[in-house]
């Protein structure tokens, strides 16, 4: 496969002088766009993000990418294409997203600083969302998503949460 597929609908913002952070991420597309897509399962995305290199080069693209915000959680998109979206999320203590669900992708979010909280809910019978599990999840470790589940994440610490997410098929905004 060619690097085409970085040239249309795709970014890769912020980093022209980082070449080797740009570098680990097209091997790390090129893995997951090696995987049907409809074929792809939570665990085998979870590895691949497992093998990513967490190399200084990352982790400073991270860093330049990372956006507190006052009144809600901090989304950047750090790479978007059909196969994969990658995004820094950064959450101040006490903030959460709302409840979402991202249809047929799946989602592998890694901690990369501080404790995240992610909760997982089921539908009931009257159409009303119930909390069915929570995952604490410390830095360095990785939560999953499945396909079509509702789910939301929460800084339930007293400190900073920073965390990269992706989602496979790459969410077409
Ligand atoms: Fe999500």
């Amino acid at each position: 496969m060619s690097l085409q597929i970085f040239t249309s609908r795709n970014s890769i913002v912020n980093h022209e002088n980082d070449s080797q952070s740009k570098d680990l991420l097209i091997q790390f597309l090129l893995q997951v766009a090696d995987i049907p897509l409809h074929l792809m399962t939570a665990q085998q995305l979870k590895t691949l993000v497992e093998k990513l290199d967490r190399s200084d080069s990352l982790l400073n693209l991270v860093k330049k990418n990372t956006l507190f915000k006052p009144d809600r959680v901090g989304l950047k998109n750090l790479l978007g294409n059909e196969f994969i979206s990658i995004l820094v999320v950064a959450s101040l203590p006490q903030q959460r997203s709302i409840i979402h669900r991202h249809g047929q992708s799946l989602e592998v979010a890694l901690v990369l600083q501080g404790t995240l909280t992610s909760q997982f809910f089921k539908m009931t019978e009257d159409q009303e969302l119930k909390l069915d599990r929570e995952v604490e999840v410390s830095a360095g470790d990785i939560v999953c998503t499945e396909r079509y589940e509702y789910h939301s994440i929460i800084n339930k610490s007293s400190s900073k949460v920073v965390s990269l997410h992706f989602h496979s098929p790459g969410l077409i905004e």
